[in-house]
């Protein structure tokens, strides 16, 4: 991806791949690491590019805007997005071209005097405002908090491409093509999963309203600012983020256990062997000290069955499983049945703590729930064994 690569008539893709930062926003793992898709479309009268990259790979992204524009000036900067992954570059075109012109909305406006200084040539868009730049006529949408308050989307009318900003986006840099046909489905769709889990799924109604506000679109691409352009089978991806913002959860569980000394992780290996006698086939079993909070997100946005396990430290919940479930919290996942049980030796406190999260979570709670002093007995065990069953029951009814 050493080049500006045309995606479509008179618009090329000018992005960069990141394998150098290692998490994003200081916060998720980058295993494959991540793409800024950058975009430029030139038209007969005028281009624009839509969105830039994230500030240390200014020579990279210029050297493929130069490219793009094949000596002509650039005219328009259409800001979807002002979070710096996307936005990072703004001032340095400004500065290589003084008449440039900003296309934002009215939520754009502080945040580019706030990062960049810019008040001046800046043109406000509402819905349905559009953009002719010859040969290629820009609508804008907004769709706010997907992800910021100023996120917007652009439709260019003419090829019929959606630049949906960081909607339909994922984690993982473009390894050799970058369309969707030209990967193979299980590379990008996990990525993108754990991307959506991480970013955006707390804001799952704004997507359900964002695509009947799309919907009337006659879009053919979707070029998002990371990850896979998609021009293959739009339908499915579209179908996709349906799914996970209507929560439409799969028919599998997972079991997160927070434990010190491995008593209440055998209290979560029952609670598996359960889920088994259930016959529930897709169980994933992780323990909240050492496993990735990304991929725990992912599989469990992704499944319907949901149990956590917790040791009490120091009167309360075990600090990664609390951790775990402010995360939760923060996005309120729906339609999921979700199984508690806690251990104590000194104090209790854990399965208390479970409760309160799950009053508050308001998930369907599936018993028994169990709480163990000090080891699990056999008895105890069978508890666990007993609520993976009725919970594996719940996920496959
Ligand atoms: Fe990829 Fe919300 O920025």
């Amino acid at each position: 991806m050493y080049n500006a690569i045309q995606v479509n008539k008179d618009t090329w893709w000018t992005g960069v791949n990141d394998h150098d930062t290692d998490l994003f926003e200081s916060l998720w793992p980058l295993p494959q690491g991540v793409a800024y898709n950058a975009y430029v479309i030139t038209g007969t009268t005028a281009t624009a590019a839509i969105d830039t990259v994230k500030g240390p790979y200014l020579d990279e992204y210029y050297n493929k805007l130069l490219q793009a524009l094949g000596g002509r000036a650039l005219n328009y900067l259409v800001i979807n997005h002002m979070e710096p992954d996307h936005a990072g570059l703004i001032a340095q075109l400004k500065k290589q071209w003084p008449s440039l012109k900003f296309i934002g909305n009215v939520k754009t406006v502080p945040l580019l005097k706030g990062y960049h200084g810019i008040e001046e040539d800046v043109i406000t868009v509402k819905d349905g405002d559009t953009l002719d730049l010859g040969g290629h006529v820009l609508r804008f949408a907004t769709v706010p908090m997907l992800h910021w308050p100023e996120s917007m989307v652009t439709f260019d009318t003419t090829t019929g491409v959606l630049f949906s900003n960081d909607s339909f986006g994922g984690f993982g840099a473009h390894e050799g093509g970058l369309f969707d046909d030209e990967k193979l489905t299980a590379r990008w769709a996990g990525e993108m999963l754990r991307y959506y889990a991480c970013i955006v799924a707390k804001y799952s109604n704004v997507v359900q309203a964002a695509l009947k506000k799309l919907g009337a679109l006659e879009i053919k691409n979707i070029f998002p600012s990371h990850g896979t352009l998609f021009r293959k089978d739009i339908k499915q991806v579209i179908s996709l983020y349906d799914k996970w913002s209507k929560q439409e959860a799969e028919q599998g569980a997972v079991v997160v256990y927070g434990s010190m000394y491995g008593n209440t992780k055998r209290m979560a290996e029952a609670v598996c062997t359960g889920l088994a006698e259930a016959k529930v086939k897709d169980v994933r079993i992780y323990d909240a000290s050492r496993a990735d909070m990304s991929n725990m997100l992912r599989d469990i946005w992704r499944f319907k069955g949901l149990a956590l396990l917790s040791c009490t430290y120091n009167t309360v919940l075990y600090p990664p499983m609390e951790a775990l479930c402010s995360k939760l919290l923060n996005r309120m996942p729906k339609n999921k049945v979700l199984g508690l049980a806690g251990s104590y030796s000194w104090s209790k406190g854990a399965l208390t703590a479970l409760q309160d999260f799950a009053e508050k979570i308001k998930l369907e709670k599936i018993g028994p729930e169990v709480e163990v002093y000090t080891s699990p007995t056999d008895e105890d065990l069978k508890k666990c064994c007993e609520l993976g069953k009725n919970l594996g029951e719940a996920v496959l009814s």
